[in-house]
């Protein structure tokens, strides 16, 4: 039952509290896909600036797909995890061979690439594409768990796909970008995870489960290594 509260008041609050980033200025596909791959590991203040840089030498799928490794792995210097940027790289040639070069249109398409699991897929697919798919990252989870005072492990594959699940009922048909890029704004600006989440700004404080049973420093629950 919270979770239908949440998609009722969640869009109106993202819509005002949002804040103003690069990658919240496109619905191309490609552009929120190198977004959401770097926001995997490292901060929004940080990516913003290697965001520019990779945009501006490496503009669209063919770009990634034709520049020599060297470049590549140059503009992706900091940011570590380079195998995150070589798997991008497969996936845009699977996209030139596969899709003449077009970024494939569905959720399964989306999913099936190199490097492209669950979260980064419904990332795309609602943000780029308007679909209702969940995008549950460490942000989502924690909102989630704490918003139905769920005390399943975040660690478990299983608890993140409970999760989709739930989302799955609840994500609006007109605006699943909106949703789900609410729900990550609210992990990181209100329901933050150390310190004092700032619940006074919280649109789904008045039927939080956490808050209202005062186990917010309990949530979520993280276990398995
Ligand atoms: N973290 C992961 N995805 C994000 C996004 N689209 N905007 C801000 N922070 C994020």
């Amino acid at each position: 039952p919270e979770l239908y509260e949440l998609s009722q008041v969640l869009v109106p609050w993202y819509q005002k509290a949002r804040r103003d980033l690069p990658w919240r200025h496109t619905t191309d596909p490609y552009r929120i896909w190198v977004s959401e791959i770097m926001l995997q590991q490292t901060r929004v203040e940080a990516v913003k600036r290697y965001y520019a840089r990779f945009m501006e030498a490496l503009p669209n799928v063919n770009a990634l797909a034709n520049v020599e490794e060297d470049k590549l792995l140059k503009l992706w210097e900091g940011l570590g995890y380079y195998n995150r940027v070589r798997n991008m790289q497969k996936a845009a040639r699977q996209i030139m061979v596969d899709y003449n070069g077009t970024f494939p249109k569905t959720y399964e398409e989306i999913q099936s690439l190199t490097g492209i699991g669950n979260y980064t897929a419904g990332a795309i697919s609602s943000f780029s594409f308007g679909l209702p798919y969940p995008a549950v990252d460490g942000n989502v989870l924690r909102v989630i768990t704490r918003i139905t005072a769920d005390d399943s492990d975040i660690m478990k594959q299983s608890t993140r796909k409970q999760i989709e699940e739930k989302l799955k009922k609840v994500i609006p048909k007109d605006c699943a970008g909106d949703f789900n890029q609410g729900l990550i704004e609210l992990g990181a600006i209100v329901c933050v995870p150390n310190g004092e989440p700032k619940c006074e700004e919280c649109p789904a404080a008045p039927f939080c489960q956490a808050r209202i049973r005062g186990k917010i420093q309990e949530l979520p629950v993280k276990e398995k290594a």
